[in-house]
């Protein structure tokens, strides 16, 4: 019964349902793609000119496509119901309260998408976990269908089809991605519904990058990708605190290694610490599940990964005060950059919230510049860290500035904090800036926007980069 899939529905409307299918129906323009969420404001403003997330060449793929064969949609049910594919791309944040509170993943937004899905869905329909969950949640999946469903005689097909999409970069990397996995059991159900996915990524993706597993390693395989490049930036940054105390440079040390063809090039790039939703949810996540399992030396393991990172992110801050004379108060000092990364204006685990509110409690007076968050979000984000209370009378602490330009004038030092083109362009006039800042200005890089050192030295700014001893 189960023939080429003509009609999708996705549950989840984020960084990864909205991209994803927005490139599938792109370049599916016979297949019918709605996206639904029961956010009204999201929905909103995916059918509006002002997209509710940033990703470079998002609009235009939403533009083409968007009204042809690509809605989005609040009917979360009646999307459900005329779909004979369902992907599940809602979110799985870790939980904060009660059993396993601080790692284990929430699965409550998976368990009421899965429940409406028991609820309205068509015989056959194919369910496709896109969110990243621990592994065998496709079986408690499985058992709610089956407990849920209305009708005796349904049969359900879950398929594990986790997303490798990094934001930034998600319409290239959905384009072109280096694997797409697609997780099913050994049933001949199974089989075939994993044929009937394998079918609609075909249209665009490389035969050789199609990978048919078993649903718990597809599962496995994604918290293992996340872990493994968490990892790398740990142990680079872990690196970089060596080189900062015996005058190595961890960027000659890491181009070094980058050469080794068994070590690779890429996530090598030493900092202030990973951010973003999903490295440190998923190694809570994996840690989690090793307790689980009894497995308390590995939970240890990888917990060290997250140790590192917030190690990093503090030390980060420390030196900040002790570079500046061991006071910052009532300096001011510009932070540029707030997002997660460069090209997104994600701020979520952001290492600069950290780092702000570090500041703020040493009695910084920040100025935030960053070209694509909002005033708002970083509110937002400041606010949930308790980095700021908004009180009448202290006000926030904290300026949202303009531009570059704004944040650094009268200030005593400016903090890299994202990796943005433009604070490395050679547009910027470093001289300019340094004339309108309080001396001694200082320059802590944060992420390597800083290449020629030499050169702002020259000028007159103190500058300290992450990883290079001076
Ligand atoms: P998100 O918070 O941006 O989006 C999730 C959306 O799901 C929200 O808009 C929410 O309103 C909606 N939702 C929740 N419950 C719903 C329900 N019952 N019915 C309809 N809509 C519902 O999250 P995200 O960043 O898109 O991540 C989603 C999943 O993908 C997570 O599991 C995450 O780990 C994984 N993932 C994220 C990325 C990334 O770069 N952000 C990459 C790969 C995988
Ligand atoms: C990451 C993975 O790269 C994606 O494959 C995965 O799909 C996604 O998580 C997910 O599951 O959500 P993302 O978090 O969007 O993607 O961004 P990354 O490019 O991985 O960067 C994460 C953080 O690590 C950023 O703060 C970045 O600045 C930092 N980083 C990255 C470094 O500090 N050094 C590096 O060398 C690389």
């Amino acid at each position: 019964p189960r023939g080429p899939v003509k009609n999708i529905c996705c549950i989840g409307a984020g960084y990864v349902g909205g991209p994803t299918c927005a490139v599938l129906a792109w370049k599916c323009p016979d297949i019918k793609v709605t996206i639904t969420d029961i956010s009204e404001e999201r929905i909103a403003a995916w059918n509006s000119e002002e997209l509710p997330i940033f990703e470079p060449g998002l609009d235009a793929v939403v533009k083409e496509a968007r009204g042809r064969n690509l809605f989005f949609s609040t009917d979360v049910d009646g999307s459900i119901a005329a779909a004979d594919l369902i992907f599940v791309s809602v979110n799985t944040p870790t939980k904060e309260a009660g059993i396993g509170a601080g790692l284990a993943a929430d699965l409550c937004y998976v368990e009421a998408a899965t429940r409406r899905i028991a609820t309205v869905s068509k015989k056959g329909a194919i369910i496709v976990e896109k969110s990243t969950v621990p592994c065998r949640t496709a079986e408690s999946m499985r058992k709610i269908l089956e407990a849920v469903s209305p009708s005796t005689d349904a049969s359900f097909e879950i398929l594990s089809n986790p997303e490798f999409l990094a934001e930034g970069t998600a319409i290239e990397d959905l384009l072109d991605p280096a694997r797409v996995l697609i997780g099913a059991m050994p049933t001949p159900g199974g089989q075939l519904a994993q044929q009937r996915l394998a079918e609609v990524y075909a249209r665009w993706v490389r035969p050789e990058a199609i990978i048919t597993m078993g649903l718990w390693s597809s599962e496995l395989s994604k918290l293992a990708a996340n872990a493994l490049l968490a990892q790398r930036v740990s142990s680079i940054n872990a690196i970089a605190a060596i080189c900062e105390k015996t005058e190595a440079n961890v960027h000659e040390v890491s181009s070094a290694c980058r050469l080794d063809l068994r070590i690779g090039s890429k996530f090598l790039e030493a900092g202030v610490g990973f951010g973003g939703s999903c490295f440190q949810k998923d190694l809570q996540n994996l840690i989690y599940l090793s307790l689980s399992l009894g497995l308390p030396e590995v939970a240890e393991y990888w917990k060290q990964v997250l140790v590192m990172n917030a190690w990093t992110k503090r030390r980060f801050s420390k030196d900040i005060v002790q570079k500046m004379f061991s006071t910052i108060t009532s300096k001011h000092i510009a932070v540029l950059g707030f997002a997660f990364k460069a090209d997104t204006g994600d701020t979520r685990e952001a290492p600069a919230i950290d780092v702000c509110r570090d500041l703020l409690e040493d009695g910084a007076v920040v100025h935030i510049y960053d070209p694509k968050v909002s005033e708002a979000s970083i509110d937002r984000a400041l606010m949930a860290k308790g980095a700021c209370s908004h009180t009448a009378t202290k006000g926030k602490g904290y300026i949202v500035e303009p531009s570059m330009q704004q944040a650094c004038a009268g200030a005593s030092a400016l903090v890299f904090m994202t990796n943005w083109t433009e604070f490395s362009s050679k547009q910027v006039d470093w001289k300019a800036i340094y004339q309108s800042m309080s001396k001694p200005a200082f320059i802590f890089d944060g992420r390597n926007v800083v290449k020629d050192v030499e050169a702002l030295k020259k000028i007159g700014f103190s500058v300290y980069k992450s990883g290079v001893g001076y």
